[in-house]
């Protein structure tokens, strides 16, 4: 077909792609989160921010619907491998999106290693999923989970505190929290006493309790998320060690909690890349929409979800919504600033964010900004070979 004008030619192309818009297959999205178990709320904020994301960009990406399939993973990592194939296999998502919990992610990172699918992690920080196991079609808009701790070590160095005691649950999550910690606060000159924990999700707390107070430590550090996160900081409270022994943590201690927290937070140090008074006009659009649509504030997961949606329409805007055109898919998300409520970040070679983490403090039902812990901060990426 031959066109007698450049502006016939312009209508023709505009009226064919608006047609591959329109006869486009729905893009299938796996959505694979806790909506049970102590991790429910924040695969909850998860969903909610992915939602709000793609309905401000008309419910479709790249000119494509939409069409979600969705699992509760339970933070179960014995049941992530049969989970997963369920949306790969059974369902042949096109996007897996998922999870909260570092054990169920690895599961889903293995099977998209294997298989190609692409993956967008919106929460768990397994420092593995952006580092042995880093793959062009992995990506997390979150953090690793050396990053809050390495920030949070540094700042408790630099406040003179010298003996710590660590304490969080035993698993991927809690004892990369912990080795990112120790290596900032180390390096700073300060030591950790005793590493106490317990398995996850058991929330019997007292015994360990018990232990920090005969310790004696200058303060302690700790890694909980979710409703063990409020049960913790209201039990370290009651038994009388708030006023004692400071209690610092990974920001996850204190973000989606202070509601059931109350008191026993007020005064608490955290580092994390969000929080709840950033005062920008990204942010302040945001927090609104996001309370329009949900009737609740926003916390760091509903801001990762929001991030795993601004990814993924970063990625499928370059390759025209063809996902097997997966380096230009990557080429794209390497090369982009993310344009994110928590202030615009970067995705590194190694897939994880590059940003600032900030140290935050429990005031009322905040987590109010103090500063900046660290600028632009990146994973390691220990082991990453791509
Ligand atoms: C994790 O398992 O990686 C995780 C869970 C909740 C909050 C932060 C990290």
């Amino acid at each position: 077909m031959t066109f007698r004008t450049p502006m016939i030619a312009a209508a023709a192309v505009m009226f064919s792609t608006s047609l591959l818009a329109q006869n486009a297959p729905k893009l299938k999205i796996g959505l694979m989160l806790p909506y049970t178990g102590t991790y429910a709320s924040l695969g909850n904020a998860i969903e909610n921010g992915f939602k709000l994301y793609l309905s401000e960009q008309g419910n479709k990406f790249s000119g494509r619907e939409v069409e979600f399939f969705k699992v509760d993973d339970e933070s179960d990592p014995s049941k992530a491998t049969d989970n997963v194939n369920k949306l790969v296999k059974r369902d042949n998502v096109d996007v897996l999106i998922g999870s909260v919990h570092s054990g169920v992610a690895m599961a889903m990172a293995k099977v998209a290693k294997d298989n190609g699918t692409l993956l967008i992690v919106p929460n768990a920080g397994a420092d593995a999923v952006t580092g042995p196991m880093c793959a062009p079609n992995i990506f997390r808009t979150s953090f690793s989970n050396w990053q809050p701790g390495y920030a949070m070590g540094n700042v408790m160095a630099a406040k003179g505190l010298k003996k710590v005691v660590t304490i969080t649950w035993k698993y991927a999550a809690g004892d990369e929290s912990v080795r990112g910690f120790k290596e900032g606060f180390e390096k700073g000159g300060g030591s950790v006493v005793k590493e106490l924990s317990l398995p996850f999700p058991n929330v019997e707390f007292q015994a360990l309790l018990t232990e920090i107070a005969a310790t004696k430590p200058d303060a302690v550090y700790t890694f909980f998320a979710g409703g063990g996160a409020v049960k913790f900081v209201k039990d370290y409270a009651a038994a009388g060690l708030k006023k004692a022994i400071p209690l610092y943590g990974a920001g996850f201690i204190t973000d989606g909690t202070l509601d059931a927290q109350g008191e026993a937070a007020e005064g608490m140090y955290t580092t994390l890349h969000y929080a709840d008074s950033l005062g920008t006009a990204r942010d302040n659009a945001f927090r609104l929409a996001y309370a329009k649509s949900f009737k609740m504030q926003p916390d760091v997961y509903a801001v990762q979800g929001y991030d795993a949606a601004q990814v993924l329409a970063i990625g499928l805007k370059a390759v025209k919504g063809d996902l097997s055109k997966k380096a230009e898919f990557a080429a794209a998300v390497e090369k982009e600033k993310v344009d994110s409520p928590r202030g615009a970040f970067t995705i590194s070679k190694a897939h994880n964010p590059v940003q600032d983490i900030y140290l935050r403090q429990v005031v009322g039902k905040e987590n109010k900004l103090v500063g900046i812990a660290s600028k632009a901060l990146a994973d390691p990426a220990r082991g990453c070979k791509s």
